[in-house]
């Protein structure tokens, strides 16, 4: 494809909606499945457009929008404002919320209660949860309550600094067969998918023939059914640090500086704004504005300076 190619997706209208079934399918038919993250009703514009297949409002936002250091403090209102937001801008993606930091730990009962909110109040179609460990249980008792969950396990940032930092994961045989371990019992769980974050390539080749659900890789290299990337990250939006696995395919936030720089250096220089912008009023209207203005002013009360 030569570089000035554009790719230019379907009409939405004429998409279907995806499902956990069509997801399904598209891994028994080696169909690759794009997930992009979406935090707020214009990139979820943006993801409906482009025609991806599934949207996670990830707890990245805490990051990216919300400016967190990590994701660890972002509060499940927050997340359920952001959620309802990228509902309004999404008809055919699969929408999944992610859980936070401290929303689904303590016990299955919380689990349950906090996904019901996030499908009930913000319109998730599903909702995704980090580690293996407890995690798994609740897993479960989220897919017996009839909420379709996804797992993410690898590097799981909400609990990163047990994992010592934001660190790829599994590089030794046995770490790699604790994450094999924790994907295997998240599908045994009734995960529809599994997430895997910053693993070596040959350990997501070894395992990915182990999985019968859709394996959606993330820094986890090519043997998967599916990628999905953060959208700040991927159209060079969020300026801190980038993971090795991001490929960034524009530089929108140089974009919008240079767009605001312009709008203030024409503000500045008094070319902004120029006749179109402006609204018209009929020459007679004006003039007899111009008069009762005059004699609104020469009516008023004389300052009597008591403030
Ligand atoms: O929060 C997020 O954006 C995520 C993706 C990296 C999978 O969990």
């Amino acid at each position: 494809m030569s570089s000035g190619s554009r790719i230019t997706p379907g009409p939405p209208a004429k998409r279907q909606r995806v499902t956990l079934t069509k997801l399904a399918e598209k891994k028994a038919l080696g169909e690759p499945i794009v997930m992009v993250t979406a935090y707020d009703y214009p990139s979820a514009q943006v993801a409906e457009e482009a025609g991806v297949d599934v949207v996670l409002v990830g707890d990245s936002g805490a990051m990216t929008v919300l400016g967190y250091p990590s994701t660890v403090p972002v509060t499940i209102d927050e997340m359920l404002m952001l959620c309802s937001a990228v509902r309004r801008g999404l008809t055919t993606p699969l929408l999944v919320g992610d859980l936070p930091f401290a929303s689904y730990e303590a016990s299955n009962e919380q689990a349950v209660m906090t996904a019901q909110r996030f499908i009930k109040e913000a319109g998730c179609d599903a909702v995704k949860l980090e580690r293996g460990g407890s995690s798994v249980e609740r897993a479960r008792a989220i897919v017996d309550s009839g909420i379709p969950v996804m797992g993410h396990v690898g590097l799981t940032p909400q609990t990163a600094t047990a994992l010592g930092g934001y660190r790829s994961q599994g590089r030794t045989a046995e770490r790699a067969l604790e994450v094999a371990r924790d994907a295997l019992a998240l599908e045994q769980a009734g995960c529809f998918s599994i997430v895997f974050e910053a693993v070596p390539t040959p350990f997501m080749e070894a395992v990915h023939e182990r999985l019968e659900v859709p394996v959606i890789g993330i820094g986890a290299g090519p043997a998967t059914d599916g990628q999905v990337l953060v959208f700040h990250d991927l159209l060079g939006i969020f300026d801190g640090h980038a993971a090795r696995f991001v490929k960034r395919y524009a530089n929108i936030r140089q974009a919008m500086i240079d767009g605001v720089a312009a709008f203030a250096d024409d503000v500045r220089h008094r070319r902004y704004p120029e006749e179109e912008h402006g609204y018209t009023m009929a020459p007679d209207e004006a003039e007899r504005l111009r008069g009762l203005l005059e004699h609104d002013t020469s009516d008023r009360e004389p300052f009597s300076g008591d403030w």
